[in-house]
């Protein structure tokens, strides 16, 4: 299918069709054309810290298994029995060596290899030779704790990959004095009846903040903990902390000042800021501490104080994975305070994240209906947007700016093959 004329661009109008959020079409050709074929984040290295340690999770749909094995590599293993293609290891997390399947309890290794299939007899000699392992995920690797697999091995590697937003990775996880980012065994999950891009677009919309979230400001305005006149006024501002940025390859980032909308505030902990400034330096510390959204594509979010991970399950379904993280070596006040913080905004009862899913469920009735052809508008600031010698563009925080650098890049994975409208000579959209 030709997708490329759904993604449309002009020198001041940036806009997408609303097929691309209704159609089961799209939907499986995504799956194929972005998460089978490029780096997907999977999870952090903190979560398997023992050989055999192990989590399940999915690379678009295909579920996964993420294991440590003996000699502590990690490897990625198709979660699909080779008998008959039941999902082998059911367990969200856990520790093992061997994984039986449920089906015929056919027995794998952690490393993918089948150990003994039930019943042996029933099979000839040359069964040995059949190769009935689980299949590896032919590339793994991990920047900073974070483990990316891709399942088609003509990738570049992870450190190329991620080279525009690698100083933002580092500065996230340098917040750790002692450099251990570490995320809580406990997942807070949403599921919405949404597609999953309406996720990826948010995480980095700074236009969204003064309304979606007013009803949180407003909260925060009469306990007197911050005016809702300056909050405005700070958002609105053009200045250096406050601008959106998007990348080649489709990755994103906001930066705004820090303390905005009652999140975590550094300057509220002398102590820790001296051990930042100890670990890393006085211009460094003061470059950690700003407040930024990363969006890696096509599903990792590092926020301030968590790991969000985006799961699509089709079209119009998706779950949104929050891991709050702790920061090692900063005392427990910090970390306790930043939990706290995150609950009140991130959490299952919170003032924000919810508030935002609700948008996702409304816009998925807005594009719902495609007998309408519906187009969706991502122009905000493409005037102004400014292109940087890198293939970096950046814009006013307020700007779609990284919106339409993720849907440059959609474009440039879903139209390879045809040649790729949009694609420049290293295969990347900038
Ligand atoms: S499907 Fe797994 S043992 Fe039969
Ligand atoms: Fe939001």
């Amino acid at each position: 299918m030709d997708v490329s004329n759904l993604v449309e661009e002009s020198n001041d109008r940036f806009r997408v069709s609303s097929k691309l959020y209704s159609s089961p079409e799209i939907f499986d050709q995504e799956m194929r054309d972005i998460f089978g074929s490029t780096w997907v984040y999977l999870a952090h290295e903190s979560q398997l810290p023992d050989s055999g340690d192990y989590i399940t999770t999915t690379i678009g749909i295909q579920p996964v298994i993420v294991t440590r094995l003996e000699d502590q590599s990690i490897a990625v293993l198709l979660n699909r029995c080779a008998h008959r293609g039941a999902v082998v290891c059911r367990e969200g997390r856990g520790h093992a060596d061997t994984f039986r399947c449920p089906y015929h309890a056919w027995v794998y290794a952690n490393d993918g290899r089948l150990v003994a299939p039930a019943q042996r007899t029933g099979y000839p000699e040359e069964f040995q030779s059949w190769n009935l392992n689980l299949d590896r995920v032919p590339r793994v690797e991990t920047y900073r704790g974070l483990i990316f697999a891709c399942i088609s091995s003509e990738v570049e590697p992870l450190s190329q990959r991620l080279r525009h937003i690698k100083r933002y990775i580092d500065a996230w996880d340098d917040r750790s004095p002692s450099g251990h980012t570490s995320v809580f065994a406990a997942v807070q999950e949403y599921v919405f009846p949404g597609n999953w891009k309406f996720q990826m677009e948010n995480g980095v919309d700074g236009y969204h903040g003064n309304y979606v979230h007013e009803s949180f400001a407003k909260l925060l305005d009469r306990s007197g903990e911050l005016s809702l006149g300056s909050l405005t006024r700070s958002r609105n501002q053009l200045g250096s902390l406050n601008f959106s940025k998007g990348f080649p390859y489709g990755d994103g980032l906001l930066e705004r000042s820090e303390g905005m909308l009652g999140t975590f505030d550094s300057s509220r902990y002398p102590k820790y800021r001296e051990q930042l400034k100890d670990a890393f330096g006085e211009e460094r510390a003061k470059d950690i501490v700003i407040q930024r959204n990363i969006f890696i594509f096509p599903n990792l979010y590092l926020f301030e104080s968590h790991i969000r991970v985006i799961r699509p399950l089709k079209h119009d379904s998706s779950v949104v994975e929050v891991y709050p993280t702790i920061l090692g070596g900063a005392d427990k006040e910090v970390n306790s305070a930043r939990l706290r913080e995150h609950e009140r905004f991130f959490g299952p009862a919170s003032f924000g994240a919810t508030d935002d899913i609700e948008m996702f469920v409304s816009a998925q009735s807005g594009a719902r209906a495609d007998y309408f052809e519906a187009w969706f508008d991502m122009s905000r600031g493409l005037y102004r947007e400014k292109l940087n010698e890198d293939g970096s563009r950046v814009g006013h925080s307020t700007d779609e700016v990284p919106q339409r650098a993720a849907y440059r890049q959609w474009r440039v994975c879903m139209t390879r093959e045809l040649g790729g409208k949009g694609i420049d000579k290293r295969g990347v959209a900038s």
